[in-house]
């Protein structure tokens, strides 16, 4: 999937995954796992409403997204001025306690985001194909400080195609070897799945799960 996609999706304003309210399943699971932390990370951030309540909730926010009109947008429906600053092949738009790097998540150095202790994947992992899924699970890590906390969202369907990918359990074990990977929860999510359902998926289950950087 090339950078192009999303940048076109952006621009043609085809963001179906975006959702204006704070995600369930964060409000639900951070108390356990990203309450211990104190500067999370959101790769693949969009303009998710949750990277506002997880500056609410004290955190330091540090999200990364390819599409600079998302960055812009996060602050303009909100009536918030964002320093704008060039940081190499980044920009960073910075505002309080939360920065938005806007560039690839791949080119990411823990010298531009600082080592996070914490990880917010919603719509993240399962935005990328195949082979970007095991490019991605190796390159977080090099953000990360020492026994960084994750909550990962993921969605596990039986059909093919995407985004959104199939990331089954196993998978997520196998990407993520490095991390105790804690089952937190399984959810009947075919109500919000239309993606995966037209493609003829018979179940979807959203999974989160707690890694814990070993
Ligand atoms: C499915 S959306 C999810 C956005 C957000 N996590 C949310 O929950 O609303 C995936 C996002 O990843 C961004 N993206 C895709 N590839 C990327 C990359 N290599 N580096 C940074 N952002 C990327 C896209 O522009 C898009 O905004």
């Amino acid at each position: 999937m090339q950078p192009d996609y999303w940048l076109e999706r952006w621009q043609e304003g085809r963001i179906g995954f975006h959702r204006a309210d704070p995600n369930p399943r964060l409000v639900e699971h951070h108390p356990r796992v990203l309450g211990p932390t104190i500067r999370v990370l959101v790769p693949l951030c969009g303009k998710s409403a949750d990277l506002e309540w997880l500056v609410t909730q004290g955190h330091e926010v540090v999200g990364v997204e390819l599409s600079e009109l998302a960055a812009k947008a996060f602050f303009d429906e909100r009536n918030l001025v964002a320093d704008r600053v060039e940081r190499g092949a980044f920009v960073e738009y910075r505002r309080g306690a939360l920065s938005i790097f806007v560039g690839d998540f791949f080119a990411a150095t823990p010298e531009l985001t600082g080592h996070c202790d914490g990880v917010y994947d919603r719509a993240a992992l399962i935005a990328l194909p195949d082979e970007l899924r095991a490019r991605y699970a190796a390159h977080l890590p090099t953000l990360l400080a020492p026994k960084a906390r994750a909550l990962l969202v993921t969605l596990h369907y039986d059909a093919l195609g995407g985004p959104p990918f199939d990331v089954s359990p196993d998978e997520v074990s196998r990407l993520f070897s490095g991390f105790t990977v804690t089952p937190l929860a399984s959810e009947d999510a075919r109500s919000e799945a239309p993606g995966p359902i037209s493609r003829g998926a018979t179940f979807v289950q959203e999974n989160s799960y707690l890694l814990e950087l070993r």
